[in-house]
């Protein structure tokens, strides 16, 4: 299919239709399916954040964060449901946490989850965290 003339050619520079040249509507039209794909992306959901928290989380920290667990006797977890120990903690910290892992030194102590979360996961479960506080 051959192009109608409703485009400048390269010999007549013209600012304004250059703002409107094939190239740029591709442009702006990958822009515009961009943000339609994002906005129907769901966010994640509590519901997710409380499904990734038992599947990664809980078997440490315990279903309710108050590390009520093995796991977390034996290396002994802070209590999710205290509210001094949730002062003390960041949503920075909580997110760096779970993306990063915890280290002591060069010791780790916790693994990283950042290849099982994203950083919006990661988001959702600081509410989730939040939520523990009693
Ligand atoms: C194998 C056990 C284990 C699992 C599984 C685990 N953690 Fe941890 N987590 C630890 C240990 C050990 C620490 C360090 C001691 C502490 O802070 O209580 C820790 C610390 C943390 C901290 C506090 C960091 C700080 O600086 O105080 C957060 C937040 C955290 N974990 C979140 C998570 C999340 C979210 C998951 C799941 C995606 C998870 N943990 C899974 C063992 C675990």
């Amino acid at each position: 299919m051959t192009r109608a003339h409703s485009w400048p050619t390269d010999a007549e520079p013209n600012p304004g239709a250059m703002l409107c040249s094939p190239r740029m509507k591709t442009k702006f039209a990958l822009i515009l399916s961009l943000g339609v794909l994002a906005a129907g992306v769901p966010t994640v959901l509590a519901a997710d954040a409380k499904a990734n928290w038992d599947e990664h989380c809980a078997k440490c920290h315990g279903a309710t964060g108050k590390a009520d667990t093995k796991m977390g006797a034996r290396l002994k977890l802070k209590d999710y449901s205290d509210a001094k120990v949730q002062a003390a903690l960041t949503d920075e910290i909580i997110v760096k946490a779970t993306l990063e892992g915890v280290k002591d030194g060069d010791k780790e102590k916790m693994k990283a989850y950042g290849d099982v979360l994203s950083a919006d996961g990661a988001k959702a479960i600081v509410g989730l965290i939040r939520s523990f506080k009693q």
